[in-house]
């Protein structure tokens, strides 16, 4: 088989925010950048963000990145490493200007300033009252940020594969990284693509799970491709569950709804938010908001026919302000419930949504992991920014809002940071000729045709299984159950037959590799939630109900080549102020 090789100094993996946002550093400073995406860049997932982008610009009431820090600590449930919190919040205020600047169409306050809007576990003077620290263009805030970065990407030249799959890392003989090996989706030809750097910025995996907001795109890639090069993955066992998706169906109803004034009701007609946090109501934070949904359902208070959803009231708010404010979850729930919000309550119930955790990366984005039980180094040439990557910002949950504010800060830094990488590393490194054989194994894995499972039932088994033994509340046994049930679909896998094995247009050879990548990722993340023996967060367990802040202030570390497990403590002490030190979480 030809094989086409190209050379560039960068190689980006993934087209959403926080690629785009690195590419557009490298491409303006004229380096030779390739942006390899799955799917037409604008199509990335981040376009499915929708209520906003926290920074404390202060617009609708006073507001400081300290106070923004404070809520993002607490928010993590102190798992988060607070130099990078710090950072991330300080930064926020001049990336959304930067946005501004680059045509982001936000919508606007009456004095003309950047709407901001309320989100969950948001406080103004570190907890007193509410803030409005959301920055918003309508609810499809997501949507107007990757166009306009895609756009300043064509401006700047950026060189897109679109519609190529990333197979596979390539390294050299020191295990640095040295390019990946990516397929042409409509012509199923593999190509090499060597770069001196490469960043991962793939986004999330949140089709491990049967219900979920995420895109069919979100298979979690980069993290598998990372876990294969002997990286680990940090924190697999928080996951984020959104308290408001579609209920039966998982599309995602922002956050948003409950920031402009909508709330939460039971079938006995109850805001039931008020007994599970009698300050912040509906606008808690997050896994305490599904927890309380899930917690309605179970004793019997659930809506509907079945009893198994709650309703998200925002009809009082007028139809014009669902019109102005919420046009994108007013379409949402037209189309896939046939009800419309401003006239009558929308069915929900908490689908999955964001992995807190990921590639381990440090507030440059340099991966940054232990190399054969040896000490944390950083991984030569290899970067990973956004959902795919843990900085850690969002330790064991993340606030609504500070996921775009991620992507686009760690992006931004990941771009200058690289940028200086390619000053100081001048030459392509070497690609070791194992690892090339490696990934064009890989590449062929699937060329198999004939009786066996078929792609679709393993992967609906596999997503079931984590549904049920990975979600909102998780005991012993049953996460016990769950590691069993994914290692034997893992190895079940080599069951897997293609009805046809030719190349061209084969979305069912895609969708192989990135069942792969599913299994993968989502082993790290059973292991994970059964060795931690606490309730943290978003991983919340009726066998160890309490926080255990003496045994448990440490990040998990999963390797995939050992099967193995190891730890590190979190960085409690920030760049420039005191601590936060672990508090009861209440809200
Ligand atoms: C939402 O609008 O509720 C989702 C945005 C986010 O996850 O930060």
């Amino acid at each position: 088989m030809s094989l086409i090789r190209r050379n560039f100094d960068v190689l980006i993996i993934g087209a959403g925010g926080a690629g785009l946002n690195a590419a557009v550093q490298l491409a303006k400073a004229d380096m030779r950048v390739a942006v390899v995406s799955k799917v037409f860049p604008t199509r990335s997932h981040t376009v499915a963000a929708q209520g906003g982008v926290n920074a404390a610009l202060g617009n609708v009431n006073d507001d400081s990145w300290h106070w923004h820090m404070f809520d993002t600590v607490k928010g993590s449930d102190y798992l988060g490493d607070q130099d990078a919190i710090e950072f991330m919040c300080r930064e926020a205020i001049p990336t959304v200007y930067e946005l501004e600047h680059n045509g982001v169409p936000f919508s606007r306050l009456d004095s003309g300033k950047i709407y901001q809007r309320p989100f969950g576990g948001q406080s103004r003077d570190f907890g007193k009252e509410q803030a409005s620290r959301t920055c918003a263009a309508a609810d499809r805030t997501g949507h107007a940020i990757l166009h306009t970065l895609y756009q300043q990407n064509i401006k700047a030249r950026s060189h897109f594969f679109t519609e190529y799959f990333a197979i596979d890392l390539l390294q050299d003989a020191e295990g640095g990284v040295t390019g990946a090996l990516v397929m042409d989706i409509a012509s199923g030809e593999p190509m090499i693509l060597n770069a001196r750097a490469t960043l991962l910025a793939t986004g999330g995996c949140g089709q491990v799970f049967r219900t979920t907001s995420n895109a069919h795109i979100n298979t979690g890639d980069g993290m598998a491709m990372a876990l294969r090069a002997g990286v680990p993955l940090q924190d697999m066992e928080f996951f984020q569950f959104h308290p408001t998706g579609v209920a039966g169906r998982g599309m995602l109803i922002t956050e948003a709804s409950r920031g402009e004034g909508g709330y939460l009701i039971n079938s006995e007609g109850e805001r039931f938010m008020e007994r599970y946090a009698p300050s912040a109501k509906d606008l808690a934070s997050r896994d305490v908001v599904a927890r309380a949904i899930v917690t309605e359902v179970r004793e019997g208070r659930g809506c509907g026919p079945n009893k198994d959803y709650v309703l998200l009231k925002v009809d009082h708010l007028g139809e014009e302000v669902v019109a102005k404010r919420l046009p994108g979850i007013r379409e949402t729930s037209k189309i896939f419930l046939g009800v419309d919000p401003a006239f009558e309550p929308i069915p929900v119930y908490p689908t999955a949504h964001y992995v807190m955790g990921g590639i381990p990366s440090d507030r440059f984005g340099r991966v940054v992991a232990p190399a054969h039980h040896g000490p944390e180094e950083v991984v030569q040439g290899l970067y990973a920014a956004g959902e795919c990557a843990c900085v850690s910002v969002h330790g064991a949950n993340r606030l609504g809002g500070n996921s775009l504010l991620d992507i686009l800060v760690f992006g931004r830094l990941s771009g200058l940071d690289i940028l200086e990488y390619l000053g100081e590393h001048p030459r392509h490194r070497l690609t070791d000729s194992s690892s090339e054989e490696c990934a064009m194994a890989r590449f062929q894995r699937f060329d198999i045709s004939g009786e066996g499972i078929t792609v679709a039932e393993l992967r609906s088994e596999f997503r079931k299984v984590m549904e049920d033994h990975a979600g909102v509340f998780r005991t012993d046994e049953i996460m016990r159950e769950g590691v069993d049930k994914v290692r034997d679909i893992r190895h079940r896998l080599e069951d897997v037959r293609l009805a046809d094995t030719s190349r061209t247009f084969n979305t069912a050879r895609i969708e192989a590799f990135e069942l792969e990548n599913l299994i993968d990722v989502g082993i790290s993340i059973v292991t994970a939630a059964l060795h931690r023996k606490e309730s943290r967060g978003a991983h919340s367990r009726p066998d160890y109900p309490e926080r255990d802040d003496r045994n448990w202030m440490r990040h998990s570390l999963y390797f995939l080549e050992e099967d193995r497990l190891d730890y590190k403590p979190v960085r409690t002490k920030p760049l420039s102020v005191d601590s936060f030190p672990p508090k009861p979480r209440v809200y």
